[in-house]
């Protein structure tokens, strides 16, 4: 991945190139001053920004030119080609920007743009003093970082119950723990960061009570802020397995950056891992620990992993693609006890366990709510603006269950981009902004070699269309509800998922 940042391309537009190079709504790959750009042409306008995305390094020039952005291909970054700002999660900084000039059927790219910075627009004058933020996390961080982007310059509390700065939680089942990422890699900023821009971060700092007639929150040790306007991003909480043995030391969740390093530590002096549960987290801990060469077995009561999410066909392509890598599954069965060596299951079989790791789904952290009184609907309800039954607290994240226009129902989902991207508009609409959340929600997951998205939201579904091959992961797949495409997976073909998404943006708009 980092080639793209070091390995320059196509024309040197500093010496120029044809402006037939870049036909009307074309991305072009080259470079200038050292540093890979993409050219865009939009009508009769012509932009120049950085290829590189600032979140894992995606090349530019293979996303999506939409209007004056440009999408990425691998997680759906949006970047202005006006200004390079990542508009929407998961890239968190801005793309630089060149100076474009036409001359005599030519264009030149020629300095390089200082960023301008925003300011707040004079209106918003009722906006608050005193934001605080509960939670530390995807949604918490992505709000503090807008509210500051927005150009508000009024105080910010965020108080996150973790032990160390917000963390870029999907590493943590992926390159982190299979020990290919460094553990500082695992921050999404540094605590410097969070100093220059007057954030002010309070770590290990669990909120006890909000109370919302004095609009203030209480921490566990006493200590009391005052707020305006209130973010809950509290997130989600592992479920815990409910049989003998499972306090045991050895038996291990997954959730935050201490859990990830407390695996890996107990991994390196393993031999046999049992890992409980077959979504996302489980398999993606599964693959990891057999790069750490661990034997590795999953348990799981379906008959298919990832079936509910995914489908059989995607299901059954992924239990082949872990048994390809030395994975052992026990399907239709549960855990009954863990001793400190075994794991024994419903179906009377006996594993040898040096290590276990428990998946098996998360639940909402709505505690916080549910004692202020906010309304909840199997998490916390909220209207189009992100903000819930008491005006000045919004929620965000993991806990968020909101209106979703596509599909007319009140959707929560348990996502990375979808967090974040709530946190950016939670943090524009406590300033005021009255902008309505409509994103389209994506994820993605990477095990092994192998990687999926997903755009859209499909509970439930009646038709599924494959088109191309499961098999040569090369594929677009269509998950239907009475004819009305609800969600779009793809396997290597990122502009399908770009594409997509887009179109299901249109659709977003047309609804009122
Ligand atoms: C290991 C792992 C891998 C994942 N991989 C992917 C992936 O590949 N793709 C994807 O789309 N999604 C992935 N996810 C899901 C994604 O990380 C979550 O959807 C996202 O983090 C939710 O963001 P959030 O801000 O709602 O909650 P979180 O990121 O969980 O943050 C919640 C924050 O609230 C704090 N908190 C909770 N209660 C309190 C309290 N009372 N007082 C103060 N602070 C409190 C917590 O300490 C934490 O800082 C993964 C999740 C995990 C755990
Ligand atoms: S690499 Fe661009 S969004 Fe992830």
């Amino acid at each position: 991945m980092s080639e793209t940042k070091t390995q320059l391309s196509g024309p040197d537009f500093a010496g120029g190139v044809a402006l037939s190079a870049v036909p009307d709504g074309t991305l072009l790959l080259g470079h200038a001053q050292g540093e890979p750009v993409l050219l865009a042409r939009r009508g009769d306008e012509l932009f120049a920004i950085g290829n590189v995305c600032t979140h894992y390094d995606a090349p530019l020039n293979e996303g999506l030119l939409v209007d004056d952005t440009v999408r990425c291909p691998w997680h759906h970054a949006c970047f202005s080609l006006r200004t390079g700002e990542a508009i929407r999660a998961p890239a968190l900084d801005p793309v630089p920007c060149w100076r474009v000039e036409q001359q005599d059927g030519n264009v030149y790219v020629r300095e390089k743009l200082e960023q301008a910075r925003k300011q707040l627009p004079a209106l918003l004058t009722d906006r608050p003093r005193f934001v605080v933020i509960i939670g530390g996390g995807a949604a918490g961080n992505a709000a503090a970082e807008s509210l500051r982007r927005e150009g508000y310059t009024g105080r910010i509390t965020m108080l996150s119950a973790d032990a160390s700065v917000p963390c870029d939680r999907p590493k943590l089942s992926k390159s982190y723990l299979a020990g290919i990422a460094s553990a500082e890699s695992n921050f999404l900023r540094s605590p410097e960061f969070y100093q220059q821009h007057d954030i002010d971060l309070k770590l290990g700092a669990r909120v006890a009570t909000i109370d919302t007639a004095s609009r203030h929150v209480q921490l566990v040790d006493g200590s009391k802020h005052a707020y305006d306007s209130l973010l809950l991003a509290t997130g989600a909480e592992p479920v815990r397995l409910d049989v003998p043995g499972a306090d045991l030391p050895h038996v291990h969740y997954l959730r935050t950056v201490a859990d990830s390093s407390a695996i890996i530590a107990k991994a390196l002096a393993s031999q046999r891992a049992v890992v409980i549960g077959s979504s996302f987290i489980g398999l993606e801990v599964a693959a990891s620990l057999r790069a750490r060469n661990l034997d590795v077995h999953v348990v799981a009561p379906e008959s298919c992993p990832m079936e509910k999410i995914l489908g059989t066909e995607v299901g059954t392509f992924i239990r082949k693609l872990h048994e390809e890598h030395g994975v052992t599954f026990h399907l239709g069965t549960k855990a009954t006890s863990i001793d400190e060596h075994n794991v024994t299951l419903e179906n009377g079989e006996t594993l040898q366990a040096d290590l276990v790791v428990v998946g098996i789904g998360v639940k909402p952290a709505i505690s916080l709510a549910e004692q202020a009184g906010l309304a909840l609907d199997r998490g916390v309800k909220v209207n189009e603006y992100l903000e819930s039954s008491v005006p000045g607290i919004f929620a965000a994240g993991d806990i968020a269950r909101w209106p979703d226009r596509l599909t007319g129902e009140g959707i929560r989902v348990e996502h990375w981009v979808v967090a974040e991207r709530q946190g950016q508009t939670a943090a524009r609409n406590m300033l005021g902004w009255r902008e309505r959340f409509d994103a389209v929600p994506f994820f993605w997951t990477r095990q092994y070699d192998f990687g999926i998205a997903y755009v859209g939201h499909a509970e439930r579904w009646d038709e599924i269309e494959i088109n191309g091959q499961l098999d040569a992961r090369d594929c677009t797949i269509t998950y239907r509800q009475g004819g009305r495409k609800l969600a779009v997976a793809v396997i290597n073909r990122d502009i399908e998922g770009l594409r997509a998404e887009v179109e299901f943006e249109r659709e977003i708009a047309t609804i009122e």
